[in-house]
């Protein structure tokens, strides 16, 4: 299969990334990370959740982050939702592309989302239909595709039965998440064949956390199978808060700096995406986890 010429990367770091940030963060300065990734060329911006204060409290503002920013002409700026009630924030704060969000083991749904997977698709059909209601998009995630770090292997079959019905439900797009980073490019490659049996390849993307290190060579192996969106978090931030140990989520300066290599487009630039990095990465006075950017940065 061809490589494709065009990559679409969303990015997830003000969502994902600061997610699991225990400090307080400003709105202001989240705010100034969506505005300058905006500035940066991303075309789709994960910027907050509208999830329980009680079980993530980081994304306790996110009505007020999407008050604040400054939202562009063709960028995306998306949200979580995982539930009607979710949803109903969501569309009071004037979002207008929505993210729900199950997992491919049962034991992560109920730790993530304190349901079973049945009842979590269960609850995303009315949520669904209010999004349509409000001519709201809606994007698909499905957790632990190629691991869970309660129940261990998990079966392709089971990703793909997920995958599945989120996108006969009506997800435009089904977003294959390896939460805990432990996939290969074996098995990345195995899931995303079986998956793409049922969901056309340009349907579904990939997001991979960094966590043992595979998170740029399992985007290589699935851009061997044909897909051609990625999720990324600026400066690596992130992690979920529901899974132990999981760090942030492949850098999009990094998955930048290989597709750059490689001749393939994706219309951001890489000198605005680092400066939006190194900021939050001072606001949050951690090291910058993307190896591109502190190679860059270092020769400055
Ligand atoms: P629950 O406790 O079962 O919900 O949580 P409930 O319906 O029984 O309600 C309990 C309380 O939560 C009530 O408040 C509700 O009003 C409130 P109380 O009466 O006790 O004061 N509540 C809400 N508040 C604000 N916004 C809402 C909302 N819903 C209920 N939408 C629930 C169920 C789903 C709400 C909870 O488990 C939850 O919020 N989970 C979110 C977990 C999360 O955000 N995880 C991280 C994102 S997923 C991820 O990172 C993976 C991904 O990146 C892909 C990958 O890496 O693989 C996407
Ligand atoms: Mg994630």
């Amino acid at each position: 299969m061809p490589l494709p010429s065009h990559v679409r990367l969303v990015e997830v770091g003000p969502r994902d990334g600061l997610q699991n940030e225990k400090q307080a963060i400003s709105v202001e300065a989240k705010v100034q990370l969506v505005n300058q990734l905006s500035a940066a060329g991303l075309g789709y911006i994960e910027v907050g959740s509208f999830v329980s204060p009680k079980w993530v409290p980081q994304m306790a503002g996110s009505a007020e982050v999407f008050a604040q920013i400054q939202r562009l002409p063709g960028i995306t700026y998306g949200a979580l939702t995982p539930n009607l009630k979710g949803l109903e924030a969501a569309i009071e704060a004037g979002v207008t592309e929505v993210a729900v969000f199950a997992a491919a083991s049962e034991a992560f749904s109920q730790k993530n989302i304190n349901c079973s997977i049945a009842d979590s698709l269960a609850r995303f059909q009315p949520v669904m239909e209010l999004a349509q209601q409000h001519q709201i998009t809606v994007r698909g995630y499905v957790s632990c595709v190629l691991g869970c770090p309660y129940e261990g292997e998990v079966a392709p079959e089971q990703v793909a039965m997920v995958a599945r019905e989120l996108f006969a439900m009506g997800c435009y797009e089904v977003s294959l998440g390896d939460t805990i980073g432990t996939g290969t490019p074996s098995s990345t490659r195995t899931m995303f064949e079986v998956v793409g049996r049922d969901i056309p390849r340009d349907k579904l993307a990939g997001h991979f956390h960094d966590t043992y290190g595979q998170g740029l060579v399992n985007i290589y192996a699935s851009l061997q199978e044909g897909i051609s969106v990625y999720d990324s978090s600026v400066a690596g931030l992130g992690g979920c808060p529901y899974a132990k140990g999981a760090t942030g989520n492949i850098a999009t300066e990094d998955v930048l700096y290989m597709l750059n290599g490689m001749g393939i487009e994706t219309g951001i630039d890489m000198a605005r995406l680092i400066a939006a990095g190194q900021g939050i990465c001072e606001v949050l006075g951690k090291a910058n986890g993307s190896r591109a950017a502190k190679a860059v940065l270092a020769k400055q």
